[in-house]
């Protein structure tokens, strides 16, 4: 893919001096996902020919070779350590076991993430095959894909099979994704990209719940099938020789109102998946999907500090409806440790986060007076990492703090001209994870 766009948007970046914080605006990365079909040999042969090991080896060589940059795979049970042992991706999944004790999802990187969470389904059915031997489910990862831009990844496995109790379990699992998007992502881009098990013509598994609930785009039905949702089924060959075939595998997405975020390119990648006398590595056809991304011009955020436990909260949501928001008030609470933030903009719209422990602090700022910088310093509470201190500064150089400070501390500062006016991060009676949000002066 063209890295051009990705280096002028650093210069770009560079000659407006945003401040060492800001990387690129725009860019672009692809993803792949792929049932690397790796059940024990003697429970599931896959269809696959070959030898096991042999083949995950050569799935981990074709990581390596193409270089994608997030991969999610399925069904990465006992040949795992050979993936692992030919791929070199920077940024890895530990992988939670062999068959029967892990769920077979992992995810290979060139970005780093944070609040890495593996979540187990409600519901399985052995009404055909033996969904319920392992326990599957899904994963969560917020990705850096550049300094202050993350999306949610979610890699996912739902029950496989046709039977009316897999298609009730299917359902379920669906919706249980769906609902922790709207708990765990709010406000956050998100993409969604695994091996859901189904097809659109599965009409009881509802598999555009994605779209109807959370507002996310199937990247196939809108580059491959112009945005109409099929009435018949198209099963793809293995390895396909087209993109109009449907495969349970799928690929879902929404940006948010920090960053536009587009599905340009779609490809099953099966003819780049074989073995050395040409034969598949896998009974799944893999899926690439290309975005490009960019920075919105009215909202932005910084980076995290802070530990991964807590409630997911944020402020976007609100302040995508506001024009122009500007912080009047700041309201810290802290004690021993950081308790809450809050912030009052000039609309009389209030943010608070954290519990109510602590003292309160507050600073009201002038007409043309922004909060441009804060610092915040993490420290261990019964072995998490928390936020224990803030420390705001505004541009007319007047302070806030809260808690106490400790020396393992970071500085967030607005890009030239801009200031915070919000907060994302997760909470419980005190400030767990936290960073800011942008607004332009
Ligand atoms: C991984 O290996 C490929 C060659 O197979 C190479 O092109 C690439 O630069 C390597 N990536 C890393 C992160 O080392
Ligand atoms: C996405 O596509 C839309 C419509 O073509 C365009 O207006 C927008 O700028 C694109 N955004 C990104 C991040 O590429």
């Amino acid at each position: 893919m063209s890295v051009a766009p990705f280096f002028s948007a650093i210069a770009v970046a560079v000659l407006l001096g945003s401040g060492t914080a800001r990387a690129a605006t725009s860019g672009s990365f692809d993803i792949l996902s792929m049932n690397v079909a790796g059940l024990p040999a003697i429970l599931q042969s896959n269809d696959v020919p070959g030898d096991k090991a042999t083949n995950a080896g050569t799935i981990g060589s074709d990581f390596a070779k193409y270089g994608y940059d997030v991969i999610n795979v399925q069904e990465d049970f006992n040949y795992h350590a050979y993936i692992y042992a030919t791929d070199n991706h920077t940024y890895r999944t530990a992988t939670s076991g062999g068959a029967g004790i892990g769920s077979g999802l992992n995810t290979l990187a060139n970005f780093d993430w944070i609040d890495f969470t593996r979540i187990g389904w409600n519901k399985c059915s052995d009404a055909s095959g033996s969904d319920c031997l392992t326990p599957k489910g899904f994963t969560l990862m917020r990705v850096k894909v550049d300094s202050g831009v993350y999306v949610d990844m979610y890699n996912i496995h739902a029950d496989a099979g046709t039977e009316s109790g897999d298609e009730t379990a299917r359902n379920a699992n669906l919706q249980q994704v769906a609902d922790y998007i709207d708990t765990w992502s709010i406000g956050n881009a998100v993409i969604v990209f695994g091996d859901t098990n189904s097809r659109y013509t599965r009409t009881a598994d509802d598999i555009g719940i994605f779209a109807s609930q959370n507002g996310l785009t199937d990247a196939w039905i809108q580059l491959e099938r112009g945005g109409v949702v099929p009435t018949v089924e198209s099963v793809c060959d293995n390895p396909s020789t087209t993109n109009d075939c449907e495969t349970v595998d799928k690929v879902f997405y929404r940006g948010n109102s920090i960053l536009g975020i587009n599905a340009t390119y779609f490809n099953y990648e099966s003819t780049k998946f074989v073995q050395a006398d040409g034969d598949i590595l896998s009974d799944h056809n893999p899926i690439t999907v290309v975005f490009s991304w960019a920075e919105s011009n009215s909202l932005r955020q910084s980076d995290f500090w802070g530990g991964p436990h807590g409630t997911w909260f944020s402020d976007l949501t609100t302040l995508s409806s506001r024009s122009k928001p500007k912080a009047s008030l700041l309201t810290f609470r802290g004690g021993s440790r950081l308790d809450s933030v809050g912030l009052t903009l000039t609309d009389g719209t209030a943010f608070v986060h954290g519990g109510t422990g602590g003292t309160q602090a507050q600073l009201s700022l002038g007409a043309s007076e922004y909060w441009t910088t804060a610092v915040l310093c993490q420290g261990q509470k019964s072995g998490e990492t928390r936020n224990f201190y803030i420390k705001a500064t505004t541009s007319s150089g007047n302070m806030l703090t809260a808690g106490t400070a400790t020396s393992d501390c970071a500085t967030f500062s607005a890009p030239a001209g801009w200031q915070i006016v919000g907060f994302v991060g997760q909470d419980g009676d005190e400030m767990d994870q936290l960073a800011f949000i942008f607004a332009p002066q």
